[in-house]
């Protein structure tokens, strides 16, 4: 029996949005087809770089629904060390997944289980270099993977290929574990390479760049979307 085409998920950071009209931005890229809102969060402390907290997630929430109302996710990637408090904080903006690195968690089973505790879908992030052991004892308790195709940090980088490999490793433990995971790819991703990723078995592309980059954000979610149903 041949396996049912997945659904995939187009997820564009506001890293690369214009934040002086960030609610607006999350408008437009909704109105423009995205399925999910990518939001990074960084601390200048596990990414040498700094961006937003809970209050920005929190004041952004109302505008994470389309024009008909219905709610868009709000995809947290957390990049910050430690996790918990953090995370929980952005569980009550309003985050519906939160995701964070388990080399900045001491705790890696309890952050998780304190995400979920709080009614968030949880999400384990891997870098370029890390390891997915981990997965071994946790993968059952995950509604996400992310795999990372570029050293977090910032946006606008090369898509790393050894990512391919790891998003095929990934793919099989999923399958392996019979659970619904999300296996999402962030960093790099654009129109002429999501097609081989998704390939790799992502089924969740976050893009920040490649949108906010172009003046016109529907033509880049439709190539994107041409290029996932090609
Ligand atoms: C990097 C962030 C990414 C980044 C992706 O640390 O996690 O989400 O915004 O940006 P692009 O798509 O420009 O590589
Ligand atoms: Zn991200």
């Amino acid at each position: 029996m041949s396996k049912p085409a997945p659904s995939y998920r187009i997820a564009p950071s506001i890293l690369s949005a214009d934040f002086a009209r960030l609610g607006d931005e999350v408008k437009n890229v909704i109105a423009a087809g995205a399925d999910w809102i990518h939001f990074d969060v960084m601390d200048n402390h596990y990414v040498p770089n700094l961006t937003f907290g809970p209050m920005i997630c929190q004041a952004l929430k109302p505008h994470a629904k389309t024009a008909a109302g219905v709610a868009v996710p709000v995809d947290v990637h957390l990049m910050v060390q430690p996790v918990d408090a953090l995370a929980a904080a952005f569980a009550d903006a309003g985050a519906d997944y939160i995701s964070f690195h388990p080399d900045a968690s001491a705790h890696v089973h309890r952050s998780i289980q304190a995400i979920k505790a709080k009614g968030c879908k949880a999400g384990l992030v891997f870098n370029p270099a890390a390891s997915m052991d981990v997965l071994d004892w946790v993968i059952d308790d995950l509604d996400l993977i992310l795999i990372m195709s570029v050293n977090p940090g910032f946006g606008g980088q090369s898509f790393i290929d050894s990512a391919l490999r790891k998003i095929e490793a990934a793919r099989k433990r999923i399958d392996a574990s019979g659970r619904d995971i999300r296996l999402e790819v962030d960093g790099g991703i654009k129109t002429d390479n999501i097609r081989r990723v998704a390939d790799a078995g992502a089924d969740t592309f976050v893009a920040g760049s490649a949108i906010f980059g172009k003046p016109d954000y529907k033509a880049v979610v439709e190539a994107m979307r041409t290029a996932l149903a090609g």
